[in-house]
């Protein structure tokens, strides 16, 4: 299913000629398309070799839709490293637009493995980042991972986000970025969208992982786009961007 999807997608998405608003044109000129070296992707890659060599087996718990090729529940962090983290390609953007944008108050729902939030927190030295995961063995090597890259802007939550999101957005709101990383499923991802929309601003971006996953994802990620406080909205496949900017009309991109 996710080939045909691929294939419509790739056949529907633009490039830099396509798009008609300012913003995303920028967007995408001048954060997608930047491929700068930058010392510290270099860090926090190396952090993740580190990961995908290691043998220590972890017992652990998915609160979320689980992963579809490793359904163990004692998996090796290794194969969590190869198989669950967001690849290179997507943290080296995430953190090119939090620079980019200044973006100081960020919040990943899933952190797994902390590579991710490590990106982010690298990104916004003099901000915050706020991190949920619900599998403690799991969290356990994230804290590992910040200790070693000495990152204190980072507060990492354990448990489930179902339980603990609303606390957290007391803390954490307003918003600047979200990442939407963790239960991928229908129902959770509108209701954790509904409960962050009202700590961003004009300027926050809230990034949905996985966007064609499931057909619970592809429901849930189209209703997202048709929301009427979404203005601009960005499908790059593997993951979707939505802005609430005001005064520019309702549009939505796909783009490669
Ligand atoms: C795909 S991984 C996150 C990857 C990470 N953001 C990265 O890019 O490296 C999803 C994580 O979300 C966690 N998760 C799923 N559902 C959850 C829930 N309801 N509450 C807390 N954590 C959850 C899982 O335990 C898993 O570690």
């Amino acid at each position: 299913m996710m080939f045909f999807d691929f294939l419509k997608y790739y056949l529907k998405a633009g490039n830099a000629h396509s798009i008609h608003s300012p913003f995303i044109f920028e967007l995408y000129t001048k954060i997608y398309k930047d491929f700068s070296p930058n010392p510290d992707f270099d860090t926090a890659e190396k952090v993740r070799s580190v990961l995908k060599n290691d043998s220590r087996l972890i017992r652990v718990e998915d609160l979320g839709a689980g992963s579809r090729l490793n359904s163990s529940p004692e998996r090796t962090v290794a194969d969590i490293a190869r198989r669950s983290l967001k690849s290179p390609f997507w943290c080296q953007f995430f953190y090119r637009m939090i620079r980019y944008y200044g973006y100081k108050n960020i919040l990943e729902l899933g952190t797994s493995l902390g590579i991710t939030t490590s990106y982010l927190a690298l990104a916004a030295p003099d901000g915050k980042v706020w991190t949920v995961e619900g599998c403690e063995n799991t969290l356990n090597v994230a804290r590992e991972n910040f200790d070693r890259l000495h990152l204190q802007n980072i507060h990492p939550v354990s448990g489930n986000i179902d339980l603990c999101l609303s606390d957290i957005l007391e803390k954490s709101a307003p918003l600047d970025f979200v990442l939407f990383d963790a239960n991928h499923r229908y129902q959770p991802t509108l209701d954790y969208f509904g409960q962050c929309y009202p700590a961003a601003g004009e300027n926050s971006v809230f990034v949905f992982d996985d966007i064609y996953w499931s057909a619970e994802m592809k429901q849930a990620w189209q209703e997202i786009c048709s929301d009427p406080r979404v203005s601009l909205s960005v499908d790059f496949f593997h993951i979707g961007l939505v802005f609430f900017r005001k005064g520019v009309e309702k549009q939505h991109f796909v783009l490669k």
